[in-house]
């Protein structure tokens, strides 16, 4: 029996410790169950008694809590500034899945894809099959692609797509962006350099293939006839300075587009620059028996401008005067000072207006909107007769736009035409109480 008793008592104390270990390692699961159990919840409670294991337990738990909870708030930070980036994107911008189905698009491309319900293919939004095979190819592996295609809804224009492949699928399904860039105004201008070059060349290949044939033709069959020489020397010498005329226009255009972002610096009083364009080409409007009729106020703010590019334009509006007006007639100069809203709109601002008006054979309506375009003319023939070279109406057009001012043209066929510039009055210039009646303007 003694020898008995150490083993019970053994056997006890064994009981014990083990129920102990059971007890503290209950009240540790208990505690790591709550652990796990608030990792969900907003704030994980300390908890007083974890038990010498699951203090360490609770501890690294609690640290992995917050530790994720952060990179959760992080990861929403960094969606919400994505999604941001999307939005602010002023050309449209669209994501598609792996199969070509639209999973996403910014404000801009809602307009060509509708509201974003159920995941709809591309070809639903944008039905341009050189853009959808585009597409295509980079869902099926290419790296990206761009495409140029036209749209005619809501109106004409040129659009550029660009596809590419994301590095690695979004969590949405995203696999490509497309992205639809304007290129209208682009491909417009591109247009109009390739017309220009077309028509600068035509236009100097005419006098060109003239003064060849004359010059064979004085070489050869008119080597002796001296009366024939002389005839053809004139012409000769009319078609060389046909060509010069159009070069020194042409050089006049390019110069004046070159400083067209600079403003102009000096001072300008528009009255005597009036005046003596006036005198200059007094002679030539005698030769058709007309005359130049100044009315200008006794007094006229000063303009900001170039003088000798202000000279040229009203250079170039005399100049047509005297062409296309009535032989016989007077051509009246006259200018204002009056406050008018800008083209581009805003309030009223001061200008000094100066109208040219001729009575001729004026310009029907449809032509008014084109005269400023290079060598874009009414009647082609008629102003090549007259020397005309087309430009003088797109050099008055560039002037204007360097000195921030603007061009009127009215015309009644038959009657005869207004054309009136309007620049920006100097911004101390302006006495108080000048004008400021708009029905002042001489239209
Ligand atoms: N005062 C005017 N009256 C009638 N037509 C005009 C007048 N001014 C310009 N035009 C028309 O506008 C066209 C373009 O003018 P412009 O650019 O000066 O070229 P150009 O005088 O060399 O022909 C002219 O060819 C003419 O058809
Ligand atoms: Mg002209």
């Amino acid at each position: 029996m003694l020898a008995v008793r150490p083993a019970l008592i053994g056997g006890a104390v064994l009981v014990a410790l083990t129920g102990f270990v059971i007890a503290r390692f209950a009240v540790t699961a208990a505690a790591a169950r709550e652990a796990i159990a608030s990792l969900a919840g907003e704030d994980a409670p300390e908890i007083a008694d974890a038990g010498p294991f699951g203090g360490g337990i609770w501890r690294a738990l609690l640290r992995l809590t917050r530790s994720w909870r952060e990179r959760a708030l992080g990861a929403e930070d960094r969606l919400e500034d994505a999604e941001a980036v999307i939005a602010a994107v002023l050309d449209p911008l669209i994501l598609l899945d792996g199969r070509r189905r639209i999973v996403g698009a910014n404000a801009a491309a809602e307009r060509f894809v509708g509201s974003l319900g159920a995941r709809r293919d591309l070809a639903t939004a944008l039905r341009n099959p050189a853009l959808l095979a585009a597409a295509d190819a980079v869902l099926q592996g290419e790296a990206e692609r761009a495409v140029d295609f036209a749209d005619a809804v809501p109106q004409e224009r040129q659009l550029r797509a660009h596809i590419a492949r994301l590095k690695r699928p979004a969590l949405d399904g995203a696999v490509a962006v497309l992205t639809l860039h304007d290129i209208t105004a682009l491909k417009r201008a591109e247009q109009q350099r390739a017309d220009f070059i077309a028509n600068a060349s035509h236009e100097l290949r005419t006098p060109l293939a003239s003064l060849i044939g004359f010059i064979e033709t004085l070489q050869g069959p008119a080597r002796d006839d001296s009366e024939a020489q002389e005839r053809f020397l004139a012409i000769m010498h009319e078609q060389a300075a046909r060509m010069t005329r159009l070069v020194g226009d042409l050089l006049a255009l390019s110069a004046i587009e070159l400083n067209e972002h600079v403003p102009p610096g000096g001072r300008v009083a528009l009255a005597p620059l009036l005046r003596e364009g006036a005198a200059a080409l007094e002679l030539r409007a005698g030769e058709r028996d007309m005359r130049v009729v100044l009315d200008l106020p006794a007094e006229l703010p000063e303009i900001a401008g170039n003088r000798d590019e202000l000279a040229q334009v009203f250079q170039n509006l005399l100049d047509n005067a005297i062409k296309y007006g009535r032989a016989g007639t007077a051509i009246t100069i006259g200018a204002v000072a009056l406050d008018r809203p800008p083209p581009e709109g805003g309030p009223p601002l001061p200008f000094v207006a100066v109208a040219v008006r001729d009575l001729g054979d004026g310009i029907p309506r449809e032509h008014l909107p084109r005269l400023t375009e290079r060598f874009y003319r009414v009647d082609t023939a008629r102003s090549r007769a007259m020397g005309g070279t087309g430009l003088g109406l797109a050099i008055v057009k560039h002037v204007l736009n360097h000195h921030r001012g603007f061009l009127e043209v009215e015309s009644i066929s038959g009657i005869g035409s207004v054309f009136t510039v309007f620049l920006r009055q100097r911004a101390e210039e302006r006495p108080a109480g000048m004008s400021q009646n708009r029905n002042n303007a001489v239209i």
